[in-house]
């Protein structure tokens, strides 16, 4: 097989005469806490990126298909947001929101104009952990419950809170988090016991938390949290009707439904530009972070007028949330997606990629489901289709080989069985052919 070469792009990195990459690892080994993890036997160090391209420190250019863990939305250092941040970094960069400032007030206004029904109020913060977290805050103080319903297989963050509300052994440390989150079954069409030929299944999953409230709880809770599609979990995509029926539960018993949209939010599946609206329904809070700023510290919490007024009780507080600079990206980052009709083209290139990765199915075994929406997809590589042992170490091979032909990817599920794509999403036709390509030959060498 012929090895595929990189589309054509006009830029030249600039030289890098920076330290080595085995001199940063070393310093990382020193001084930098061990629990960060690198990707790669060998890690990769970046030093540049222009749209969807990144650069190593040699010069060696790399489709970026995993959009720095799905978070460069527009590209890398587009031009228009590097811009629009460089402005504002050179007339004010920090008052917080004890004063008043244009930029939070008119950014605020652009993100509520993208958002459905009475969600209007924004709440800025620094990152998605720190989102859900203020969103469960707002819940249990509109509510005045406290019982939260979750699903297994989510991942909505790291800090004390938000790892309650993740559900895999591999994030969760053995200190006490979950005080009050109770984890519905994930609705996987793949995994699940009802799958995808089963009309009925987003309803049957969704039983699940009509039984948990009944059984785990008071009767009475305080929320129900999902991301749209599950992301670090292996990009599951629930059955439809499932957040319908989901929401409906949880309403009856006093709580408010909240969709994490920290990696499907921003035109990425596509067909909508939110996650939600591909299951046809309106949440009470939504949670942003990640493409929201296109690498900037940047999360949100968006919800109604009602809801928003139950932090009022209390003084809160985020000396960054709101940061003049970062409005100016983010606000930079909305218009960029509309001006660039970004998410039609996640819809045609992420079409594009998914007919692709069904194509690749049919030729390898190790292949044992594609899925996804627009540019937020996955493949789950298993040993055998019958058991579907997932198989991990195949997985990590690929992705290595990927690399060395100039792909990075993304890893995700459980077991890290899972190969993500989530580049950003500007991305052509001939980009998703090589990306269709480098992991042909990748499979193929296994
Ligand atoms: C769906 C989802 N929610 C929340 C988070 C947490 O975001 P952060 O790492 O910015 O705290 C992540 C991070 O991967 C995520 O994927």
């Amino acid at each position: 097989m012929k090895t595929p070469g990189l589309p054509q792009f006009d830029h030249q990195p600039k030289k890098y005469d920076g330290p080595s990459a085995d001199e940063v690892l070393r310093l990382r080994r020193q001084f930098l806490n061990p629990g960060i993890f690198l990707y790669y036997k060998k890690p990769l160090m970046l030093v540049e990126g222009k749209m969807q391209y990144v650069w190593d420190e040699t010069g060696k250019r790399y489709l970026d298909a995993l959009g720095g863990i799905v978070t460069v939305s527009v590209g890398h250092c587009h031009p228009y947001v590097v811009e629009a941040a460089h402005r504002q970094n050179e007339t004010l960069q920090h008052s917080t929101t004890i004063y008043l400032h244009p930029n939070i007030s008119s950014y605020a206004e652009k993100l509520a104009s993208k958002m459905p029904g009475e969600l209007k109020v924004c709440y800025f913060v620094n990152s998605g952990s720190e989102a859900n977290d203020l969103a469960l805050l707002m819940a249990r103080a509109y509510t005045g419950n406290y019982d939260v319903i979750a699903l297994r297989n989510a991942y909505h963050g790291g800090n004390a809170l938000t790892m309650g509300l993740t559900a895999h052994r591999t994030w969760k440390f053995n200190v006490p988090h979950s005080f009050g989150v109770h984890h519905s079954v994930a609705p996987d069409p793949y995994r699940g016991i009802w799958g995808r030929e089963n009309p009925d299944a987003g309803k049957k999953y969704a039983e699940d938390i009509k039984n948990l409230i009944d059984y785990a709880t008071s009767g009475q809770v305080a929320a129900f949290i999902a991301e749209s599609i599950q992301g670090v979990g292996g990009c599951v995509v629930f059955p439809d009707g499932y957040l319908k029926h989901a929401y409906e539960h949880v309403r009856s018993a006093g709580g408010v439904c909240i969709a994490d949209e920290v990696q499907a939010g921003f035109g990425r599946t596509g067909s909508h530009y939110w996650g939600f609206e591909t299951q046809g329904v309106i949440p009470d809070i939504v949670t942003m972070a990640k493409g929201i700023g296109n690498g900037c510290p940047l999360g949100a919490v968006v919800t109604t007028p009602k809801i928003a007024a139950a932090l009022a009780q209390r003084i809160h507080f985020n000396t960054f949330g709101g940061n003049p600079v970062v409005c100016a990206q983010g606000k930079a980052v909305l218009e960029v997606i509309e001006r660039e009709k970004l998410q039609e083209n996640s819809l045609k290139i992420g079409s594009r990629i998914l007919a692709g990765l069904d194509r690749l199915k049919e030729k390898h075994n190790l292949i044992g489901d594609v899925r996804g929406k627009g540019l937020l997809l996955g493949i789950e590589l298993v040993k055998d289709r019958k058991s579907k042992e997932p198989a991990k170490e195949e997985c990590a091979q690929v992705l290595e080989r990927c690399r060395e032909l100039g792909l990075l990817l993304g890893k995700g599920g459980l077991w890290g069985q899972t190969i993500r794509f989530s580049p950003p999403m500007c991305v052509n036709e001939q980009d998703a052919d090589f990306l269709l390509d480098v992991l042909d030959l990748a499979l193929a060498e296994l």
